[in-house]
């Protein structure tokens, strides 16, 4: 049932069964584990890399832990790796990646039988011990509702990204480089330390989907391909530069004002006989923004003599993905997301008072809000814990919106 391997260049994507097309967004899933494959086809795998099955979804379980480990070291659970990393927690802590395991899938996973939810998890807690901690709570939930889900809450954790059959991998060591091996006799039986942590293909598992499943050239999401292609892959500043710059674990993105602030620039111009707001995107590695769930709006209008809102002066420019399910096909309805360098402009004619305002407004869960979550609230019964959990995860989807670069504009 599982279409098996297409070779494209420098990658192998193993397509994963479509399920059920209730997500909405990435209606089947996949993992793209190719460049690490590719990398080490022909040539011999040197110690100091990253082993093949490292990204090869679903991850197998870890197995036995030495014998001699603590209790903490055996353990896969992020609070107790945060006992010893505990910067690394905190950080985590306050990302996207600890909320993976959100009201939003789990409101889907629950309407799921467990191939299909074990296919979402893959992404959003994708160790094997997360899939049965999940179908473990999903048996226990009649006779202990509100009881959690174990370790599958744990989301995107250090595990995902560190552990495989139970041995640490990590970055080269920060002070000195030196890859390979550490000292077995340290904690966790040391860290082997391989460069593909600092690369972009790193992320590419989860963050790239494949080529077979694009719609009009471009798959859902396409980060890794965007980059690729970025004046910022030729000067060497990877995923990692930008959204784990001293190698913090906060993943900041587009549901953070000071993020989306730090790639864009604005600019104000009173011409003769036009305000003009141009945006510019200057500091991101892919399209703005690279998936199709957000929603941003360059927004303008005229104001009176007294500084109110001219009414229906309003003016905007869209900049998004508009992808559409049409008898159960995705059509792209339009793209105007900026690729790296790219501008949009809007403008606006002076009105009697020369006064105009502008600003820019983001909206990170516009797709979910819109279409996802207004969906399943009319599909699920209304008092299911599923619908439940989709009503909670609507209402964080219609509070993450925000505003920045609000600038009035004076006719010279
Ligand atoms: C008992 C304390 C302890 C626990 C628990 C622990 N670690 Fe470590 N970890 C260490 C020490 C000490 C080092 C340095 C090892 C070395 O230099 O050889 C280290 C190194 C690492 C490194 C490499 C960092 C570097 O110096 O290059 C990674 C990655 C890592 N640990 C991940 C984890 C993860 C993930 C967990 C939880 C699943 C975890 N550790 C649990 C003590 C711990
Ligand atoms: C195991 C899968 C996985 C890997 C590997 C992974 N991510 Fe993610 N990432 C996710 C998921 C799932 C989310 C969405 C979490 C949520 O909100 O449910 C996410 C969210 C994010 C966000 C926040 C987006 C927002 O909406 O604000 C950023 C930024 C991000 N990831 C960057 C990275 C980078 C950089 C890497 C590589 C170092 C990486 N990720 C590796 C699965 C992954
Ligand atoms: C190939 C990896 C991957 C798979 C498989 C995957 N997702 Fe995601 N998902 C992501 C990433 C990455 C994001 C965040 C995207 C971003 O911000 O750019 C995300 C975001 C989401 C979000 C919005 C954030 C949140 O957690 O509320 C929901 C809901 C979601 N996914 C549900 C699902 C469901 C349901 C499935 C299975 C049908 C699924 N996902 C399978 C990678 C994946
Ligand atoms: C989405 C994948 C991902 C997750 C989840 C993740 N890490 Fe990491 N971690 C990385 C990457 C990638 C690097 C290397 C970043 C770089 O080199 O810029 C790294 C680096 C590290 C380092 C080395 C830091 C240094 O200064 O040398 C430690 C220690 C570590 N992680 C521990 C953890 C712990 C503990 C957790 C959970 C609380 C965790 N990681 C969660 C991907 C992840
Ligand atoms: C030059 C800096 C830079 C690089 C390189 C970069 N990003 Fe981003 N990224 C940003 C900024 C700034 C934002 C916030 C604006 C936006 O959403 O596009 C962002 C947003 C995101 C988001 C939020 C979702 C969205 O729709 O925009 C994800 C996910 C993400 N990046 C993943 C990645 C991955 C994976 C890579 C590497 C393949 C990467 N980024 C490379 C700067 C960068």
């Amino acid at each position: 049932m599982i279409p098996r391997s297409l070779k494209l260049c420098d990658a192998t994507i193993l397509d994963k069964p479509s399920s059920r097309n209730l997500m909405g967004v990435s209606r089947t899933h996949l993992r793209v584990i190719g460049f690490l494959l590719c990398l080490s086809s022909g040539i011999a795998l040197a110690e100091e890399r990253l082993p093949t099955h490292f990204w090869r979804q679903p991850l197998a379980p870890q197995g036995e832990a030495p014998r001699t480990w603590s209790t903490e070291e055996r353990s896969l659970a992020p609070e107790s790796c945060g006992g010893c990393h505990s910067d690394k927690l905190e950080e985590w802590r306050t990302s996207f990646h600890a909320k993976a395991f959100s009201p939003g899938l789990v409101g889907q996973l629950l309407t799921y039988d467990a191939g299909d939810s074990a296919a979402c998890m893959e992404c959003h807690a994708p160790l094997a011990e997360q899939r049965q901690a999940f179908e473990a709570a999903r048996r226990r939930a009649e006779t202990e509702p509100g009881a959690g889900h174990g370790l599958a809450d744990a989301g995107n954790s250090c595990g995902g990204c560190h552990l495989r059959g139970h041995r640490r991998f990590g970055p080269p060591q920060r002070e000195t480089g030196a890859v390979g091996q550490s000292d077995a006799s340290a904690p966790h039986g040391g860290v082997m330390r391989v460069p593909e942590f600092e690369k972009s293909e790193f992320c590419a598992a989860c963050h790239q989907f494949p080529q077979s499943q694009a719609i009009n050239g471009k798959p859902l999401e396409n980060t890794l391909v965007e980059w690729k292609q970025s004046p910022a892959a030729r000067s060497g500043t990877t995923c990692q530069s930008c959204h784990m710059p001293e190698r913090k674990h906060l993943w900041r993105g587009i549901h953070d004002p000071d993020m989306v602030r730090s790639g864009l620039t604005p600019e104000f111009v009173a011409e003769h006989a036009t305000a003009r707001f141009r945006l510019t995107s200057t500091r991101i590695g892919h399209a703005f923004p690279t998936y199709v769930t957000p929603k941003v709006m360059m927004k303008g209008l005229a104001l009176d003599e007294a500084g109110e809102p001219v009414p229906r002066s309003e003016v905007s420019h869209v900049i998004q993905r508009q992808v559409e399910s049409v008898d159960g096909d995705w059509i792209e309805r339009s793209d105007t997301r900026l690729l790296p360098g790219q501008s949009a402009m809007l403008e606006i004619a002076w009105p009697k008072s020369g006064r105009v305002k502008f600003w820019l407004e983001i909206y990170p869960d516009d797709f979910y809000h819109q279409h996802v979550y207004s969906n399943l609230l009319r599909e699920l019964a209304a008092d299911s814990a599923a619908a439940k959990l989709i009503a909670e995860a609507d209402r964080t989807a219609q509070g993450s919106h925000f505003t920045l670069f609000e600038t009035t504009v004076q006719r010279p």
